[in-house]
């Protein structure tokens, strides 16, 4: 199996704190891997970190195997922050329009592809409205859109589905799956359990360490509980301890 995302040892400190002790984690073609842990644990510090936004203090990404950080690299992947980067004196349409060019879109391609990602979002009938005046939650579909644009080989989604309700939710994850069949690849943070649930891999991110890696099945059977949450308490206990 091709590791589409690959990282060893990774470490990161903001001043005293050190965020990423040792960071390990592989994601596969054809896979979504869920990455979770508490508010503040690390989560969003490990993308940004694999991406180059941070500098690490130590260890090594591989991304698409090339060693990060790798401009080229960043033009091949679906990249959510956490906090939406959009023009908001610009319509959804004329967001996705830009992003869309700059990923090399044009055309019948470009518009085919806004309208299906504007789809998958339910973004469809607001495409034209200024994003000044969407809400938190319709920015963030706006911004998994933009992501989902140019059918990336890899997805880092970072908390895609906040303030988005449940019917929408399932969707958006009908079309990971989707996309995860395709062959592709998904890293996704979230704090909703049930979505922990749904990915291939989960990794529990507690005091810096990836403290379980595995399939939401054989976590639930090693941690002798049945629910990914059920683990989440039990492995943030055992991390206290
Ligand atoms: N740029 C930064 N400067 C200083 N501290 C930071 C910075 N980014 C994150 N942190 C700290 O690192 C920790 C992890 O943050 P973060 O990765 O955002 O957690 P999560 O995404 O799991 O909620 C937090 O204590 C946060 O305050
Ligand atoms: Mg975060």
């Amino acid at each position: 199996m091709t590791a589409t995302i690959d990282l060893k040892h990774l470490q990161k400190s903001f001043g005293k704190q050190q965020v990423l002790k040792d960071i390990n984690l592989t994601v596969n073609a054809g896979e979504i891997v869920g990455l979770i842990g508490p508010s503040g644990a690390g989560k969003s510090t490990v993308i940004k970190t694999m991406l180059g936004m941070e500098k690490a203090d130590g260890g090594q990404a591989l991304i698409l195997q090339t060693t990060m950080p790798n401009r080229l690299v960043l033009g091949k992947i679906g990249y959510m922050a956490q906090s939406d980067a959009l023009y908001e004196d610009l319509t959804a349409r004329e967001n996705l329009a830009f992003f869309g060019r700059m990923k090399g879109l044009n055309g019948k391609k470009l518009k085919d592809e806004i309208s299906h990602v504007s789809q998958v979002v339910d973004l469809t009938s607001d495409l034209d409205k200024l994003v000044s005046g969407f809400s938190g939650g319709m920015k963030r579909r706006l911004s998994l859109a933009i992501s989902l644009l140019g059918s990336a080989q890899l997805l880092i989604l970072d908390e895609p589905t906040v303030g988005i309700d449940p019917a929408l939710r399932r969707q958006i994850w009908h079309e990971l799956g989707v996309i995860r069949d395709q062959g592709r690849s998904i890293l996704v943070t979230t704090h909703v359990m049930a979505e922990a649930e749904a990915t291939d891999r989960v990794a529990l991110l507690i005091g810096g360490k990836i403290v379980a890696f595995d399939q939401p099945q054989k976590l639930e059977q090693s941690y002798d509980v049945s629910s990914i949450e059920d683990v989440f308490l039990k492995a943030e206990k055992e991390a206290q301890q």
